[in-house]
Order: structure tokens, then sequence, then C-alpha cells
């Protein structure tokens, strides 16, 4: 029955059906679905810490407010997805427990410093332009709370994606420091984002199963190219120059040929010696221990709501 089902299941996914979470699925296709949406979701709760970094020090009331509203943004865009994986049966205690021990991964570009005010322009620009290039696709996964998760999140991507942009276009077009400043976080942002996208398609391990259940619908090389291609005349417009020598145009095929990606750095990174890894769990660690005290309250607030009801 297990094969007749799976057949189903497979016909199911070709004809673009939408899979719910009571319906029949192959165990691997859950599986990975809970890998890749716990990780999406860790990645959302420490991509807040980069950028929360400099809500203190921003450089004027508008610019604090967009990014409060964005740090804001991208913590919810956590819940949405360690709610879209507890409808695959896991606990959110089980994942947030995986990361805080250091086994479960969460995008490698949060394990970067943001060193000056410009690094939350190249974030906002770059990294979720990135993210929105990844995240369109996925609304339209196979899997429906997933894939309705995407869609709120893809509404919420777009504003941050402007507001970051503005303010490289402000550095850009400010003073001589102002702009070095908009270069040097383009120079140490550019890189890290390209391996955002995963590794090459002939060593993604899960692209062939994941294209085949219609999870992921374009190669990781494949949205790093549309990437390249949309984010290289931006940056031309800002005045920057990308930091690739061997960056060219090629007329024939229509795209930006991009240079070398240094696979050592992102593997390095993916093994937790990037610039940040130990620093960001340490802060998320702490952050868990120092809201023990809420979840407690709430937890007791609860029973006792519930022994009340009983009588
Ligand atoms: N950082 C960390 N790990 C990565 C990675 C990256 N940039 N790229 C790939 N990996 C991992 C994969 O998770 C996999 O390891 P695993 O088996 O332990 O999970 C391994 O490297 C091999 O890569 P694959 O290509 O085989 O893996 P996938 O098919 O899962 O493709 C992916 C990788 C494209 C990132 C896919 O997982 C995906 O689309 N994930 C959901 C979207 C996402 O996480 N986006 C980036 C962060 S979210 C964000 O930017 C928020 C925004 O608001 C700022």
């Amino acid at each position: 029955p297990d094969g007749e089902q799976a057949e189903r299941f497979q016909a199911r996914i070709d004809a673009d059906d939408r899979i719910e979470p009571n319906d029949w699925m192959p165990e691997q296709y859950r599986r990975t679905l809970v890998r890749q949406i716990s990780q999406h979701a860790h990645s959302e709760i420490v991509g807040m810490l980069p950028e929360g970094n400099w809500i203190t020090r921003a450089p004027s009331l508008r610019r604090k407010a967009a990014l409060l509203a964005k740090v804001q943004d991208e913590g919810g865009h956590g819940l949405y997805l360690y709610a879209a994986a507890e409808t695959l049966g896991v606990s959110r205690e089980e994942l947030i427990d995986q990361l805080l021990s250091g086994r479960a991964k969460y995008s490698s570009i949060f394990n970067y410093p943001t060193l000056t005010w410009a690094d939350i322009g190249a974030i906002g620009w770059l990294v979720d332009g990135a993210a929105i290039m990844n995240q369109i696709p996925l609304c339209r996964c196979s899997y429906g709370p997933y894939a309705r998760a995407m869609i709120r999140v893809c509404k919420e991507e777009s504003f941050h994606q402007r507001q970051g942009y503005e303010i490289m276009l402000t550095l850009s077009r400010g003073t001589p420091e102002q702009k070095e400043m908009a270069q040097d976080a383009l120079n140490r942002w550019w890189w890290p984002c390209l391996m955002m996208f995963g590794p090459p398609d002939g060593e993604s391990q899960h692209s062939d199963t994941s294209m085949r259940w219609k999870i992921k619908r374009f190669s990781n090389d494949g949205l790093r190219q549309k990437f390249v291609d949309a984010t290289v005349p931006q940056a031309h417009f800002l005045g920057l120059t990308i930091p690739d020598p061997t960056l060219h145009f090629d007329e024939a095929g229509g795209h930006w040929v991009y240079g070398e990606i240094d696979w050592d750095e992102f593997r390095r990174v993916l093994a937790g010696d990037g610039p940040c890894n130990r620093e960001r769990l340490a802060v998320r660690r702490k952050a868990h221990e120092d809201g023990a005290w809420v979840r407690e309250a709430a937890l007791a607030y609860a029973a006792k709501r519930s022994a009340a009801t009983r009588q």
C-alpha cells in the first residue's frame, strides 16, 4: 500500500495539488520540510541580532522606526515558520533546543558582523533582496502551511528591501565618507549573500528530491543568477562597485557572469567557524534564559485557568 500511496502522492504533486497537514505524505517529505522550515525559522530569529545591534544607534528617528519595524517583522516571520513546522508534528521547544544546543542550522549570512550603519542598508538591500528571490517561489511550495506563511512574509520583505536600498541611496549620494561606508558594506556583504542560495547545484544534496516534490521550484544556482542579474544594475545606479573584478555581462546569455565563490569560507561558516557564530548562539541562549520567567508565568497562569474551568 505504501508504494501505491507514494504514487498517488507524487500524482498529486505533479497536478500542483496543495498538501495539507492531515494528508498522507512520505516520511521523507515530512522530514525534509521540518528540516527546511525549522532552519528558515531559526534564520529569522538569529537574523534579528545583526540588525538589532543598530536600533539604539540609528542616525534618525525615521531610520530607527523603520529598523525597529523590520526587526519585529523578522520575529513574526520566525513565529509563522515555527507554527508551520508544528503542523508536521514537531514541537517548538524541540526546535528551539536544537538551535540553542548548536545542532540546528540557520542561514550562514547571519554569522557576519554589522560594523557600520551602512551594513543595515546593505542587509536590507542585499540579504532581504536575496531572501525575496528565494521566498517568492516558496509561496508556490507544495506544502500548504509553508506556502501560506511565505505569502505574508513576502509582503513584509519588500518593505525590508526598500528601506535598505534607500539607506544605501542616501549614503552613496552623501559625503565622500558616507559613500565609502556604503562601498565598504557592499564589499563585505556581496559574496556572503551569494552563498545564501546554498552550494552549487552539483553539490546540493536535497535539490533533486525538493524539486521533485515541488518544495524547491528553482535550483540554487538558478536563483543565485537571478539575484546577481537583478542586483548588479542597482549597484551601478548607486554608483558603487561590485567587489568582483571578473564580473562581466555576457551578451549572448543575457546574464552577468560572476567570479569564483569561496566555498571553503561557506563550509567554515556552516561548521560553526564564521565570524559571529559563537556570539550569535551565546546571545540567543542568554535571551532564552532571561525569558524563562515569562514562559513559567504563562504556563502557571494557563494551569490555573484550566483548573478553574474544570471545577
Ligand atoms: N546557510 C546554512 N546552511 C545552508 C545554506 C546557507 N546559506 N545553504 C545550504 N545550507 C545547507 C542545507 O540546509 C543543507 O544542510 P542540511 O541537510 O543539514 O539541512 C546543505 O547545506 C546542503 O544544501 P542543499 O542545497 O542541499 O539544501 P536545500 O535544498 O535545503 O537548499 C536553501 C538550501 C536554498 C537555503 C533552502 O533550504 C531554502 O530555501 N530554505 C528556506 C529559505 C531560507 O532559509 N532562506 C535564507 C534565510 S531566511 C532570511 O534571509 C530571512 C530574511 O527575512 C532576512
